[in-house]
């Protein structure tokens, strides 16, 4: 079943063009370049506020989308984990849409999450990848990833395919609320189209990145720093080590490194900075300075340009094609992933079945 892949997990990573192709072919029209959703029977036009809720890696793919539905569609988003969202009593206004991502549908907390929310009279949109679970058939309006079976226990392609569902459900927002006009969508359209190329282009890097996991391997501590929709795939990029290669790593916000890690900040303590060439990009190098100063060690994951601007004196570099922003965080997902992948190989742990991990966490 894993073919020629000696993971699972390397296997899902490795089929994220394929799966994200797929489950895009489902909400996009290639030929008017529009996006298409499901049937729904309620007025997505109308919808003044919306409410994330999930948890692990699902939840930072909804930390991404809360960025495109703020600057594409202008609408409020409101989001956290599903275990505080539940028991915090959260004000839940008429007129809002409750969004819940999931890669089983059966995670207990965002269940519960969900069903408090129906109660409370929110529509319920959810994004997961098993239709036939629990959270698919409670919805008001399911969109389904199409990312086939996950098997690793640290989730890949579903997060990958959970984030191109998002970006056509906040293109689509966009339109309906008249935040984009039908050429900007088409626009939009055509970059989601070529993520499953950029995603190939990122997994063209395998080997390089194997080739320097024997520089983060020895680790104790590592840090991931990112800006804006980049700041959560650094999260999600420190979660997947510590899943899996036990080593413990933090996701920061570039920004806030200022206000407390950088105490952390010496040889020992490899720094992740994620950082697509852009408007933030400055900020972030200068962040990365400070790193340095330091004495701290950067691996700069950026493209081209990126790199030749900010890559001298980072102990590695990592070459990401250069892509709309909004397909950044599927195409930056992939180096974070293969990082951890091969520090945990050159670990020598247990890839597909981390110690104390539960694929699907059906209990709170
Ligand atoms: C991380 C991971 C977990 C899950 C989380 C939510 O690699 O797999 O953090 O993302 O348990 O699971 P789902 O998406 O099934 O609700």
């Amino acid at each position: 079943e894993k073919g020629n892949y000696r993971h699972y997990m390397q296997k899902e990573i490795f089929e994220q063009p394929t799966v994200v192709a797929q489950t895009l072919s489902s909400y996009i029209r290639p030929v008017e370049q529009t996006v298409a959703l499901p049937q729904m029977d309620f007025d997505l036009a109308g919808v003044k506020r919306i409410t994330i809720v999930a948890c692990g890696t699902s939840y930072y793919a909804g930390m991404v989308a809360k960025y495109w539905f703020e600057t594409f569609a202008r609408v409020p988003v409101d989001i956290d984990v599903a275990s505080e969202f539940r028991y915090r009593d959260p004000v839940l206004e008429e007129g809002g849409l409750a969004l819940f991502i999931s890669q089983s549908g059966e995670t207990a907390d965002t269940l519960a999450a969900l069903r408090h929310c129906k109660e409370n009279g929110q529509t319920i949109a959810v994004v997961v990848n098993v239709p036939t679970s629990s959270m698919a058939r409670e919805a008001d309006l399911l969109l389904p990833t199409h990312a086939g079976p996950e098997i690793g226990v640290a989730s890949t392609k579903a997060f990958t395919c959970q984030l191109a569902v998002l970006a056509a459900l906040a293109a689509h927002l966009a339109l309906v609320k008249g935040k984009l006009t039908a050429e900007e969508e088409r626009e939009i359209v055509r970059h989601l189209i070529e993520a499953p190329a950029a995603l190939n282009a990122a997994l063209a890097h395998d080997d390089d990145i194997a080739a320097m996991a024997h520089l983060i391997a020895p680790a104790r501590d590592v840090l991931y720093l990112g800006r804006g929709p980049d700041y959560p795939l650094a999260m999600e990029g420190a979660l997947k080590l510590k899943e899996i290669s036990y080593i413990h790593a933090e996701g920061y916000a570039s920004g806030e490194m200022k206000h407390g890690p950088i105490a952390l900040i010496d040889e020992a303590v490899p720094v992740i900075v994620l950082a697509p060439s852009g408007p933030l990009f400055e900020k972030t190098v200068s962040n990365m300075q400070e790193v340095r100063a330091r004495g701290g060690k950067v691996v700069l994951i950026s493209d081209a340009e990126g790199i030749a601007e900010a890559g001298e004196g980072c102990l590695a570099t990592i070459e990401m094609p250069s892509v709309h922003p909004l397909i950044a965080p599927l195409v930056y997902a992939v180096p974070v992933q293969l990082l951890a992948y091969h520090v945990a190989c050159a670990k020598g742990t247990d890839v597909d079945q981390p110690r104390n991990l539960a694929k699907s966490v059906t209990v709170e």
